[in-house]
């Protein structure tokens, strides 16, 4: 029976779907401290889902010997600095999107993570989503066959009330705007299933609120199999959607549309011949689900930690999903394509920020 970790969350917004998460698999973890700088709202919070122990600093929180690993939902800027702290202390990391700063920020957490002896675990629950599990089970299977096209859309909604938040909407502390905070998750799932961009053509553009960052983006996307995928990003929209359409040879992958849960159940898989269909249905009647969201992607660190195999998610996939991000953002600002990977000598490389917000 493997070892129930301790775990702590830092943070009470989008934290506490993390906690309730934890809560879930009691087998895996014990959610044994939250830490929130405002000590009215940890301590609600704490009562509300009976957590033991409070913390309002995160030093006091490193310092509980208790602790096995720490869960940080904390504004993007602060998250270099705390992963290393929380390392430091001798604990495993989670860590929300976007997990650092820069390529630069990555390639140093990679010598931290090997000198500390623990784990970073980055953030992308999005990929447990049983209708995304099941396009990744037949692609894996090799029942794809050549890979097409794939539209990918993000229409959410983000008004005054989201940017009243102080850390939102500023490339300081935000770090970027809908390309980074809301559609990170919809490319991730993009090269997840279908491999690495080769080039990249952007437009960012502020249309809807009053802030820094972009809240509207369009992209387009070559793969280095060769396929190519079109995205558009917006926070601007009345009637929320997230969608995929995959376009492979041998069938359509289509999500469900549910703005916060499109990778979940039901997807459509249309085959191009009804004998395809035949084997599509059967290979998926093989399918086994596991869980899905924050409590698949911890039991499943959970799980690579107590057998010593790979991460679900590991630094380098953070690593291209940033890459992907710098490549978007220097698009955008030069008005020209971008090849990848970026070389390590590229202008962005210590960071996306467009040169006229850099200060
Ligand atoms: N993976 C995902 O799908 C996902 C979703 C949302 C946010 N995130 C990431 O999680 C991190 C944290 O984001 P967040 O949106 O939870 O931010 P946050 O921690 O600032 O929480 C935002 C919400 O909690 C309230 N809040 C938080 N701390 C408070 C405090 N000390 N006092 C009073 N109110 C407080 C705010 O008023 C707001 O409603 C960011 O890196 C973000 O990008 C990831």
């Amino acid at each position: 029976m493997p070892k129930i970790m301790n775990a702590a969350v830092v943070r009470c917004g989008i934290g506490k779907s993390h906690m309730t998460a934890f809560q879930k698999v009691p087998e895996h973890f014990s959610l044994a401290a939250i830490c929130d700088i405002d000590p009215l709202r940890t301590q609600a919070t704490a009562d509300e889902l009976r957590v033991p122990k409070v913390y309002t600093s995160l030093d006091d929180l490193c310092a509980d010997p208790a602790i096995d690993v720490i869960d940080l939902a904390t504004p993007p800027h602060l998250h270099l600095a705390q992963i290393q702290q929380v390392l430091a202390a001798g604990k495993h990391v989670i860590c929300e999107k976007p997990l650092v700063a820069s390529l630069k920020d990555v390639d140093a957490l990679v010598e931290v993570e090997r000198a500390s002896g623990r784990r970073i675990l980055p953030v992308f629950q999005y990929r447990y989503g049983h209708g995304l599990q099941k396009l990744k089970f037949l692609h894996d299977r090799g029942l794809a066959g050549k890979h097409y096209t794939t539209n990918i859309e993000t229409s959410w909604r983000r008004r005054d009330d989201y940017y009243a938040v102080a850390w939102r909407g500023k490339w300081k502390t935000e770090l970027g705007g809908c390309c980074l905070t809301h559609a990170i998750h919809a490319h991730d799932i993009l090269t997840y299933i279908c491999g690495p961009v080769k080039r990249l053509f952007a437009r960012c553009t502020t249309r809807v609120n009053p802030v820094e960052v972009e809240d509207c983006a369009a992209i387009t996307f070559e793969l280095h199999d060769g396929s190519l995928a079109g995205s558009t990003v917006t926070l601007g929209c009345a009637d929320e959607v997230s969608r995929h359409r995959f376009v492979f040879e041998n069938f359509t992958a289509e999500s469900n549309t549910r703005p916060y849960d499109s990778p979940g159940d039901p997807w459509k898989f249309a085959a191009d011949t009804p004998a395809l269909q035949q084997e599509i249905d059967a290979t998926l009647l093989e399918f086994k689900p596991d869980l899905e969201h924050y409590a698949g992607q911890f039991v499943r660190f959970h799980r690579a930690l107590s057998d010593g195999t790979e991460l679900p998610t590991t630094l380098e996939d953070a690593y291209h999903s940033l890459e992907m991000i710098t490549a978007i953002y220097h698009s955008s600002e030069t008005d020209q394509p971008i090849d990848l990977p970026l070389p390590k000598n590229h202008p962005n490389y210590s960071g996306w920020t467009p040169a006229r917000y850099r200060r």
